[in-house]
């Protein structure tokens, strides 16, 4: 019989990767029930054209509409948007609601996108706490809301994910021209490498757990694509556009000073991931990450497909 996954965010970066990968496989006896909040949205409609998909309306922030639209399914990938509003505990509020629903409807295996909590490692005032108890609200809420699932009861794989290169492109993380029209990327990552990962393949990975099944209910597993350092990232990108991409290490102090919105959450993340490197690269096992995933981009593969897509400005 046929294994319906109910997909939160599917017409985002992470569920829409799942969809594309369920509907990829029509003899792998699975089928994707796309999520979104508007069915008559043209990405919504894009998915409903899609082989093995069918679209439903819900909303992360109404329990009673997850539990319409997890009913009947298999398994549920579940995902939150903290860059909607920046709250850690509307992240947690609608994890709860995701867990509850999950729990009442029977769901047999779900999927909860997470990270670690940094709270762990941070224990000292190297940084600013955030929204009164956070270190990296978008980093720790969400193993908050680890603790949702397990309450709930529910058969969980908790699926650590990584900084997407798209950020490169549609979160203004890119290169910028200098004062001298020079392309640099500035971040606080020092000569730490940054685990990192092509948003598509967080769906690719989380079908092939799906398709596990059992042996990955109640494990955690912490993906990536390829590790490099801010030097090596700009290094690739500046062979990918034709032109030099020198990268800058800021102070963290400086980068939570530049003012643009989630400045400071993003200049925490970045410290952490510097301060902590070994336990952060650490965890996320390439070689384990291909074996679910053989088609697991590294940052070249990525950059052949999108680089030119990285806004020069
Ligand atoms: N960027 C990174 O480097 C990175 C790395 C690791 C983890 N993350 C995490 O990834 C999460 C976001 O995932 P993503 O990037 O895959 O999302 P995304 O691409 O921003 O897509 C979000 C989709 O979810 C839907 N959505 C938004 N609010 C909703 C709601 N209230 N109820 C139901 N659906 C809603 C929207 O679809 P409709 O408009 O169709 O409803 C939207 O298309 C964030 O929590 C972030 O912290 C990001």
């Amino acid at each position: 019989m046929t294994k319906v996954i109910a997909v939160v965010g599917a017409t985002g970066a992470q569920g829409g990767g799942l969809v594309r990968a369920i509907s990829s496989d029509p003899e792998g006896g699975f089928a994707a029930r796309a999520i979104t909040r508007d069915a008559g949205s043209e990405a919504a409609k894009a998915l409903a054209a899609l082989p093995n998909v069918e679209v439903v309306e819900a909303d992360v922030a109404d329990e009673a509409s997850l539990e319409r639209a997890f009913s009947g399914v298999h398994g549920a990938f579940c995902v939150t948007f903290f860059w909607v509003d920046f709250s850690a505990e509307n992240e947690l509020r609608h994890a709860r609601n995701m867990a509850s629903a999950a729990s009442a409807t029977g769901v047999e295996h779900v999927i909860w996108s997470t990270l670690e909590d940094t709270r762990r490692w941070v224990t000292d005032d190297r940084m600013p706490t955030l929204q009164g108890k956070y270190k990296v609200p978008h980093f720790d809420g969400k193993e908050d809301a680890d603790a949702a699932f397990r309450d709930a009861g529910v058969p969980t794989t908790f699926l650590r994910t990584a900084f997407f290169w798209e950020n490169f492109i549609y979160f203004g993380l890119g290169p910028k021209r200098d004062e001298n029209g020079e392309l640099v990327m500035s971040f606080p990552l020092g000569d730490a490498k940054l685990p990192a990962i092509a948003s598509e393949d967080i769906g690719k990975t989380a079908y092939a757990i799906f398709r596990r099944g059992d042996e990955l209910i109640g494990k955690t597993i912490s993906i990536a694509g390829e590790h490099l350092s801010g030097s090596e990232l700009a290094a690739k990108i500046g062979n990918a556009i034709g032109e030099p991409v020198t990268f800058h290490d800021v102070d963290p102090d400086v980068y939570r000073g530049f003012g643009f919105p989630g400045a400071d959450e993003l200049g925490n993340m970045f410290q952490f991931k510097r301060d902590f490197e070994s336990d952060y690269v650490g965890a996320r096992d390439l070689d384990y990450a291909r074996t679910l995933n053989p088609e697991l981009q590294d940052f070249d593969a990525w950059l052949v497909a999108n680089g030119s897509k990285i806004p020069l400005e």
